[in-house]
């Protein structure tokens, strides 16, 4: 009897465990993905087939209650930007930052909704809110570290001070710089009012950049020329730690590995536009125009990015250390 109960509550115990890993992670469940899964329980909410680049469906698992946003590229040659999404995607996940949660759907999967029922998609669970482009709430929030046209490129004063705003803001922007990302403006953060905080979408443009490299060379610069404020090292002292553990969770040869995985997993060969090593379809420039970068590219920086980071982690803990109010 006495043994029974102690089994019943190690079980819920163990139950309320994995669920708060779950939410505290950011790791969903995806139950939609399941092979057992029946998809007849899937309600199409909505769908947004014109924009430029991309094909988006909202949906809900009926089953679950749960939102989803399939997307698929209208243009198979820029597939690669899917399993970008998916790889910044695990990045986040590993230690908790607040954005989209994103799984592929392989090219073999009938899944409702896919425009192109033969080539892979991507699976995201739906962010709530608007995005600040559309919401009235923070007409001046932008923490997007590179501005075409304009020299700027990393991490800047205005930015810190967006930061300061929510501690989801710094960790979004430590993602960004650790991933090279330029791909977060106004349009692809959204503000939830119910939670009151911050998401991100989008997550695309990753790995073009070192912007770990652009914030060391910024945040020097803006030591010299005014004090910090202590609002201003709050919002550092996030961004710090959170660069700190997506260094000690996502070395780059693991960042490298999960791609080349990823690369497996969506058959790119079979579509001819596979880019490792050794089969080449299509010619390496052409396949760096349209995906922005090729895949050899996109290693090189994560290296190089990763390298930056951590003397950026360096150069932010002695700012912190020595500040003085
Ligand atoms: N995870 C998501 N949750 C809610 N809405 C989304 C999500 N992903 C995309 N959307 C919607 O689809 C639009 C386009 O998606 P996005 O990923 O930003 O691609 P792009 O900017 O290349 O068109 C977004 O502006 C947003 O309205
Ligand atoms: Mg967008």
């Amino acid at each position: 009897m006495m043994i029974c109960y102690i089994l019943r509550y190690v079980k819920v115990v163990f139950i309320i465990w994995l669920c708060l890993i779950e939410s505290i992670q950011c790791k969903p469940s995806f139950e939609v993905l399941d092979p057992s899964y029946d998809q007849k329980n899937i309600r199409v909410i909505k769908i947004k087939d014109k924009g430029k680049l991309v094909y988006i469906a909202k949906i809900e698992d009926q089953l679950h209650q749960k939102k989803y946003c399939v997307k698929q590229y209208y243009s198979e040659d820029r597939i690669f930007l899917s399993l970008k999404e998916v790889l910044i995607s695990r990045i986040a996940e590993s230690v908790g930052i607040p954005v989209n949660c994103v799984r592929l759907i392989l090219a073999e999967t009938p899944f409702p909704c896919k425009l192109y029922k033969k080539r892979i998609a991507t699976l995201h669970t739906f962010i709530p809110g608007k995005s600040l482009r559309n919401s009235g709430k923070y007409p001046k929030v932008d923490i997007k570290q590179f501005i075409r046209g304009s020299k700027i490129l990393g991490i800047t004063r205005s930015i810190i001070d967006h930061m300061s705003l929510s501690a989801n803001l710094a960790q979004i922007v430590a993602l960004d710089t650790f991933t090279g990302s330029t791909n977060h403006s106004r349009g692809n953060i959204y503000f939830d009012e119910e939670s009151n905080d911050f998401y991100g979408i989008d997550l695309k443009k990753a790995f073009l950049e070192n912007l770990s490299r652009s914030a060391c060379e910024n945040i020097k610069k803006m030591a010299t020329e005014k004090k910090f404020t202590s609002r201003e090292i709050d919002a550092l002292k996030i961004y710090r730690d959170t660069l700190k553990e997506l260094i000690a969770k996502n070395p780059p040869g693991d960042i490298c590995r999960h791609l080349d995985t990823l690369l497996k997993e969506a058959q790119l060969k079979k579509l001819r536009y596979f880019f490792g090593d050794k089969y080449v379809y299509l010619s390496q420039n052409k396949f760096a125009r349209l995906t922005s970068n090729s895949i050899k590219e996109c290693k090189v920086m994560v290296f190089q990015n990763y390298d930056s980071a951590k003397k950026l982690v360096k150069l932010l803990d002695e700012i912190i250390k020595n500040y003085k109010k």
